[in-house]
């Protein structure tokens, strides 16, 4: 598959490497467009093909698809011309700014033939690979509550400052819950479903000089009468990231290092109604898993998507999926703005109408003009 990568920012350049390391089968990286051109000069001095301007790529024939990794309100417009161009489009996450944007996206598609994956790589981390298949198996039984604190997303001011268009409604439709989040969200809803209603208390530049969210304490309703907490931050160091998933028949506890799985020894509900210990529980055991090996995600992702398009495997992170942690991010958000809850599905065109107003009223940032040191390694929980 001849790739051309849009955007050569930080995690463009990741993919591009990936891809000439010879990590991604059957891959072959042919173009790249970011501006201004001559940031691409070291691309130019291999002999690919370097573009100004993302259409120009789109129109150039040279690729099978391309991987749009722009800054956020660049995904749609940029996204809907690739797909009408009818090239297979890889779209680094969130898939949109809020769920009406992705759903223009999606549209764009001009036949069954083209794929449209997502960038969602954390479907690709060990510990949530091995969750997934414990509740698959059955072995957590009915949903009782979940909870996820994942505050170990933190930014210091300069991340902020030294770009125009983060953590601005108008760059990408809000803050921790649009950027760093939509991971958490995405793996949240892959594991146990999409919750029927939200609320939510999102706090706007708490910690940092920005419009958009820092904070987010939001409480779930699940169809099943399930209850579900999640708390971020980006101004917490140094963090915590744990994940609870209870269940009739087990409890898994992950902190991203490992993942646990108590089982108990028969149901909690029918121990509950036959014991007659006044102070009873069910007994449990412990299975732990430990990741051996780290997996390259973002490669993981490539090489399936690759194999998607050649129709040798069913997409892990299709973009369709994108829609479901837009929507919940938005419902967070939203429900701070009207204080009060929000039922699932999220109306996208009340959600648009809603943000276009932040996005008129949204400030462009002065950038700051001291470079900042990048290590991307540091950027993945
Ligand atoms: N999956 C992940 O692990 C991951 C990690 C980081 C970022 N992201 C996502 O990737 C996207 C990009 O993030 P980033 O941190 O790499 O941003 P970045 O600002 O570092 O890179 C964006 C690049 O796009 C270029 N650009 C801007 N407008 C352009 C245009 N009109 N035409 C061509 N090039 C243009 C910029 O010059 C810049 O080089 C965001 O949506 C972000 O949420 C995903």
């Amino acid at each position: 598959m001849k790739f051309g990568i849009i955007g050569l920012g930080n995690i463009g350049r990741v993919h591009a490497k990936n891809i000439q390391d010879g990590l991604v089968g059957n891959a072959e990286l042919v173009a790249v467009a970011n501006q201004p051109i001559e940031s691409m000069d070291d691309f130019k001095a291999q002999g690919i093909a370097c573009f100004g301007d993302a259409s120009e790529l789109i129109e150039s024939g040279l690729c099978d698809a391309v991987i749009v990794a722009l800054p956020t309100h660049l995904h749609a417009p940029i996204g809907i011309q690739a797909l009408e161009a009818g090239l297979h489009l890889i779209m680094e996450k969130p898939l949109a700014c809020h769920k009406a944007e992705g759903e223009r996206i999606l549209a764009a598609r001009q036949s069954e033939s083209q794929t449209i994956g997502l960038m969602m790589n954390q479907r690709t981390h060990p510990c949530y690979v091995k969750i997934k298949q414990w509740i698959d198996a059955g072995e957590t039984g009915e949903l009782q509550r979940v909870s996820w604190t994942m505050t170990n997303w933190f930014r210091p001011e300069i991340y902020y400052q030294s770009s125009p268009w983060r953590a601005t409604w108008k760059g990408e439709g809000g803050g921790v819950l649009m950027n760093q989040c939509p991971h958490n969200i995405d793996v949240l809803q892959w594991l146990v479903g999409m919750p029927s209603n939200v609320r939510a208390q999102c706090s706007f530049g708490k910690y940092h000089d920005i419009e958009v969210e820092d904070e987010v304490n939001a409480y779930f309703e699940f169809p099943n009468g399930a209850t579900g907490q999640f708390s971020a931050s980006t101004g917490e160091a140094p963090g915590s990231n744990r994940l609870e998933i209870v269940g009739d028949l087990g409890t898994i506890i992950t902190d991203g290092n490992e993942a646990r799985l108590l089982r108990n020894s028969e149901s909690v509900s029918g121990f509950s109604r036959r014991t007659d210990e006044m102070f009873g529980a069910p007994e449990t055991t412990e299975e732990v898993y430990r990741p051996t090996e780290a997996v390259n995600q973002h490669a993981a992702i490539l090489n399936n998507f690759v194999q998607a398009a050649n129709g040798e495997a069913e997409l892990i992170a299709p973009a369709d999926a994108g829609l479901e942690s837009l929507q919940l991010a938005g419902a967070m958000i939203f429900s701070t703005w009207i204080q009060d809850e929000v039922s699932l599905p999220l109306d996208s065109m009340a959600y648009e109408k809603a943000i276009l107003e932040k996005i008129a009223q949204s400030k462009p940032r002065e950038v700051l003009q001291t470079a900042a040191k990048v290590d991307m390694s540091k950027s993945y929980r």
